[in-house]
């Protein structure tokens, strides 16, 4: 696999992972065994796939076989939403480290600026107020105590990061977010750079060759998860951004799978890739986007196409437009003299057209 990226930890990370969310129990220990003897060096794992005891048994085997020594490899898990809050943050990553079978994460993430009450289903109904900075301290305590060698963000915008990183003793080294052609996330990578929080993979990789050493400041690095596009495939108003015609047209004239131009567009847009499969053809064939590039101008082509709104987009949408819903149910019963009757709410106020068409309140909305 090619060099690894720095992260602000002077840790590094490996571009590709294995991603392990929807990867079926039965199926993801022989998906992790066959990625790192394929040369995986990163696996991505979160306790709400469900998964994480069948990867720690797969963990185990590949390093008491000594197919990988566990220095070599890079896991990365997830503190979950109802586990948001300062006192529930030990506990949460010791059961992950139980699962896997690990004594160190080298990457734990707040899987999101939500909470949820304590085993409840992530509905709208079921969400707490959230204490960011209260959560991260907690986060930054387990650095202090070697149980996570870096800690990072899911799913911030812009601006939840910005006010993490006003009040963070220790910066997030990554953010990870949803970041394929179909949803290239432009203006978090534009507000990221114009804060000088973003460091991508080749200009950090250019910062090392000319200084040696990196900054330890404010930094971190941008993780995309569904780099093949799967979320934006099962929300509703997501184009296949594997079945694309612009990402079908360059992939032809480059004479490469459309999976592997995807991931390979990821590399070149800065960011490290997390693709998931459980096929073992596949799994080699996502590792294939070393020592071939995509040419400047074919990577000016992916700006045509069309970014669909990410699945929690789709959420927020949906919730809105129930919330839409009920306020005009009001208008028939208790309040009918004060709010229009749906007879008068202009038709113009669709949500779901509202959100498809607007790219920025999209790109707003999303992971906020
Ligand atoms: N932090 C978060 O909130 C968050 C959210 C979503 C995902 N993630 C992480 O990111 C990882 C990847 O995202 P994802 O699972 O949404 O999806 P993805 O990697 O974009 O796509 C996975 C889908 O593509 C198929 N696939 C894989 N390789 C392929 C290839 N070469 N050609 C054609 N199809 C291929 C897979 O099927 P097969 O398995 O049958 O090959 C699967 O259906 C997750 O597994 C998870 O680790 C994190």
């Amino acid at each position: 696999m090619a060099a690894s990226v720095l992260l602000n930890t002077g840790a590094s990370i490996p571009p590709v992972g294995l991603g392990t969310w929807r990867a079926e129990p039965g199926l993801v220990g022989a998906a992790v065994c066959a990625a790192v003897k394929v040369g995986y060096r990163h696996i991505d794992c979160a306790p709400s796939y469900g998964n994480e005891k069948e990867v720690g048994l797969a963990l185990e085997k590949l390093f008491r076989d000594g197919v990988v020594k566990r220095e070599d490899l890079f896991v990365t898990s997830k503190l979950w939403y109802s586990n948001n809050a300062p006192q529930y943050v030990p506990e949460a990553i010791q059961t992950t480290l139980d699962e896997l079978q690990l004594e160190y994460l080298d990457l734990y993430l707040i899987h999101g600026p939500i909470r949820l009450e304590k085993g409840s289903a992530p509905t709208p109904e079921n969400s707490l107020p959230c204490d960011i900075p209260a959560t991260w301290a907690a986060m930054e305590k387990l650095r202090e105590a070697g149980k996570a060698r870096a800690i990072g963000v899911n799913n911030f915008s812009c601006r939840k990061l910005e006010a993490l990183l006003a009040v963070a003793r220790m910066p997030p080294a990554v953010n990870q977010v949803e970041c394929h052609p179909g949803w290239q996330q432009a203006r978090l990578r534009e507000l990221c750079r114009s804060a000088g929080v973003h460091l991508s993979v080749e200009h950090r990789s250019q910062l090392t060759a000319h200084h040696g050493t990196l900054p330890t400041g404010i930094c971190s690095v941008v993780l995309a998860y569904s780099p093949l596009g799967s979320t934006a495939a099962a929300g509703v108003n997501a184009p296949s951004v594997l079945g694309h015609p612009v990402v079908t047209s360059i992939a032809g004239r480059l004479q490469r799978t459309t999976a592997r131009l995807a991931l390979r567009w990821g590399l070149q847009m800065g960011q490290s890739v997390l693709p998931k499969s459980t096929d073992e053809a596949r799994i080699k064939e996502n590792l294939d986007i070393f020592g071939w590039s995509i040419p400047e101008e074919l990577m000016a082509e992916f700006s045509e196409i069309e970014q669909a709104c990410s699945l929690h987009c789709s959420f927020l949408c949906i919730f809105a437009h129930l919330m839409f819903l009920f306020v005009r149910s009001c208008s028939y019963c208790c309040f009918s003299l004060y709010l229009p009757r749906p007879s008068r709410v202009p038709h113009h106020i669709d949500l779901f057209p509202w959100c498809k068409s607007s790219r920025l309140s999209c790109s707003e909305q999303s992971s906020e």
